[in-house]
């Protein structure tokens, strides 16, 4: 038996046909909301159908433009806490400022916090995310988090192909832990690329290869890729090692600053993404392949919603 009155889904603006597929899984209409901005920039959100006592879920994935689609969120919240919902659960398939979650250098910010004190400052009750860049981000929060991953589906959808002689490439130290888990589900051995961020620019150096990658057909792992410059010179080390193919996954297709059309035009086999986050046209980057974690996000809502196990989902 729910302890929250009926189930309702609303979109902002960042991502609204993945609430769509969420709501076509749920089998229920799409909750209606405004959400736009005057013409002097402020944004506004009007729910247009009653939220009273309602378990109100809010998609909306930190995408370009970030600070828009943050403020949309905030807003929302606000507005559906003032509207009486019983209860409001964020759904942030892709949450931006993940990376700035630690004081690295002096005087910076640790952003991925003050967004999850805003969001609970805002009335949010519950986050439901996807692979942050780092599990502690739950931390920041002082609300419960349902995380989920896209490594299942990833990992699926890579072991069909029954690439020859697969091995899976962590592209830096942090994305190991990752790396390992799909490496144990395609059964596959493990390779770790030492990565250098050089400055604040986003540019990266690959210095070593750790692990035997010689004639082998390598699938990169990562949580996300933003220009797409880690892949790169993970590709060109690779190659440099004798790698015969190489294929590329990760979470989230962050893609900026033209990072498709150059991965397009590299030697990578297929670049494997979920739809987290909105992606342009397949037809005009055939190696792209998006799969879709919308029935992933269903589910745990479901599951939120009647009180189940979300944990249960990935056992
Ligand atoms: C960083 O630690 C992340 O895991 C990714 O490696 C990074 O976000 C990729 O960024 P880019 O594609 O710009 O190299």
């Amino acid at each position: 038996m729910p302890a929250f009155d009926e189930l309702r889904v609303f979109s902002g603006n960042a991502h609204p046909a993945l609430a769509q597929t969420i709501c076509e899984y749920l089998d229920i209409p799409m909750g209606q909301v405004e959400v736009f901005k005057f013409s002097n920039d402020n944004t506004f959100v009007r729910f247009q159908e009653n939220v009273r006592q309602r378990d109100v879920f809010l998609v909306q994935p930190f995408a370009a433009p970030v600070n828009d689609r943050i403020m949309e969120l905030l807003i929302m919240v606000d507005a559906a806490r003032r509207a009486s919902a019983g209860r409001i659960t964020a759904v942030i398939p892709y949450y931006a400022y993940g990376r700035t979650d630690k004081k690295d250098q002096p005087r910076v910010p640790i952003t991925a916090r003050l967004v999850a004190d805003l969001l609970t400052t805002a009335g949010a009750d519950r986050v439901l995310t996807m692979d942050l860049h780092a599990g502690q981000i739950q931390g920041f929060f002082n609300i419960p988090v349902d995380e989920l991953t896209a490594l299942p589906l990833l990992s699926r959808y890579l072991k069909a192909k029954e690439l020859p002689d697969p091995v899976v490439v962590a592209v830096d130290i942090g994305a190991t832990k990752r790396a390992r888990d799909m490496a144990a589900k395609l059964g596959a051995p493990l390779a770790i690329m030492e990565k250098r961020r050089v400055g604040n620019a986003d540019r990266t150096e690959t210095l070593n290869v750790i692990g035997e990658v010689q004639g082998r057909t390598a699938i990169t792992v990562d949580d996300e890729i933003d220009t797409g410059g880690s892949l790169l010179s993970t590709i060109v080390a690779l190659e440099e090692r004798g790698v015969q193919d190489v294929y590329a996954c990760c979470t989230h297709g962050v893609l900026s600053g033209g990072a498709a059309g150059r991965i397009q035009g590299s030697s990578v086999k297929e670049l494997v993404i979920s739809d987290t986050l909105p992606h342009a046209d397949g037809s005009l980057y055939p190696k792209l392949i998006v799969l879709s974690v919308a029935p992933l996000l269903g589910e745990a809502i479901h599951r939120i919603h009647n009180g189940l196990s979300v944990g249960a989902m990935f056992e």
